[in-house]
């Protein structure tokens, strides 16, 4: 990870746009897309498989507001999809980055210590070229550079359109994804994101911050300055094999992305409808908004009752903004992957510090109930 000191002048850093897709590798595509489009409020948008001419996977391409997921599945026990699936269980394969120039984001980020998984290629159909390249981050996951001013199709080469639109839940772009990592590894992929991208760390956190019997973790959130693309990186805070974050590694098997937050400007609306749909999130005690009503409300105008109602956490924070947010239950059968839903208001920029503990003790409710605390 460390930078090589033959050049005189480090090498450039890469030239990142923004976030183009999230892949997520699963078990069925197909139900998982129904998941995500009758719950989440995705449109299908796109498809590839054997009618397309892909043999070895099947993929559907979800779109909400900005945001985008692709969803694969393997079609047969052998190769890379397969077997991610089986060690991982369903998860984020990729957080992929759009760039104008997929071949130097790929050399400038080999130049700068990351490790090539995939070299630069031209795939082509007759709605053009798209050039893409990825490289290795924590765990099996990887960030693929994505090139697509000369495509013009609905998502990639032997992809084809699809009109399946869904009742939108009014989620609009990505506010952050983030990872876990094993104890101790937070610190040097930190500095890869420093090292290969010049993400500077934003805001960050320790156990003392984090006051739950059993989930103690550090976290720092990383961001590239320019795009905003925000990478919070956790690690379990040392001597608590018990805390939330162990128990992602311990099912994922390793490091990995832990969940993904996605920018709603109406966070009761976009929930509720979540919850018709029959999203299920975690719950904060009665407890919570009590507290909530007795300490924090300086400048806040929500309604308790509906947050209550719907369980949406309120971080006030000192600037005067505050932020409202909410977390599902994990998304697959294991305890790793799940969402978050974040309103920002004020120009709040944190990550929900003062609701750690609530959202600890209601993690750990869960993880008592699978034996795991
Ligand atoms: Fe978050």
């Amino acid at each position: 990870m460390a930078l090589t000191q033959t050049s005189l002048e480090a090498p450039p850093f890469p030239v990142l746009e923004g976030t183009d897709h999230v892949e997520l590798w699963v078990g069925n595509a197909r139900q998982a897309a129904h998941v995500y489009s009758k719950a989440f409020g995705f449109d299908v948008v796109a498809y590839s498989g054997p009618e397309t001419g892909v043999r070895d996977r099947v993929s559907y391409v979800l779109q909400q507001g900005r945001v985008r997921l692709v969803l694969t599945a393997p079609l047969s026990p052998e190769g890379e999809v397969a077997r991610h699936v089986a060690l991982h269980g369903d998860g984020v394969r990729s957080i992929a980055l759009a760039v104008d120039d997929a071949e130097k984001a790929y050399e400038a980020a080999v130049a700068r210590g990351a490790r090539g998984v995939a070299e630069p290629t031209t795939a082509t159909d007759r709605d053009g070229q798209l050039r893409y390249a990825s490289i290795a981050t924590f765990g099996d996951t990887v960030h693929t550079f994505v090139e697509r001013s000369d495509y013009r199709g609905a998502h990639w080469p032997g992809f084809r359109p699809e009109t399946m639109p869904a009742s939108g839940v009014g989620v609009h772009h990505i506010d952050h994804t983030v990872g876990n990592v094993e104890c101790g590894a937070m610190d040097a992929w930190v500095a890869f994101y420093s090292e290969v991208f010049g993400f500077t760390v934003f805001q960050e956190f320790d156990e003392h911050d984090i006051a739950t019997q059993y989930s103690a973790l550090r976290s720092k959130v990383t961001r590239d300055p320019k795009t905003m693309i925000t990478i919070p990186i956790n690690e379990p805070a040392v001597g608590l094999r018990a805390s939330q974050i162990q128990e992602y590694i311990d099912y994922y098997r390793g490091s990995g992305i832990q969940h993904i937050a996605l920018h709603t400007d109406d966070i009761l609306e976009t929930v509720g409808q979540m919850k018709a749909n029959g999203v299920q999130f975690l719950t904060a005690p009665d407890s919570y908004y009590k507290a909530l009503a007795e300490h924090r409300l300086d400048g806040v105008d929500e309604d308790m009752e509906k947050l209550k109602y719907l369980n949406v956490l309120l971080d006030k924070e000192d600037t005067g903004g505050y932020l409202l947010q909410i977390f599902t239950k994990p998304i697959g059968d294991r305890p790793t992957l799940f969402f978050e839903i974040i309103q920002r208001k004020g120009g709040a920029k944190g990550f929900g510090k003062g609701n750690f503990k609530a959202l600890f003790e209601a993690i750990e409710k869960d993880q008592a109930a699978r034996g795991n605390l």
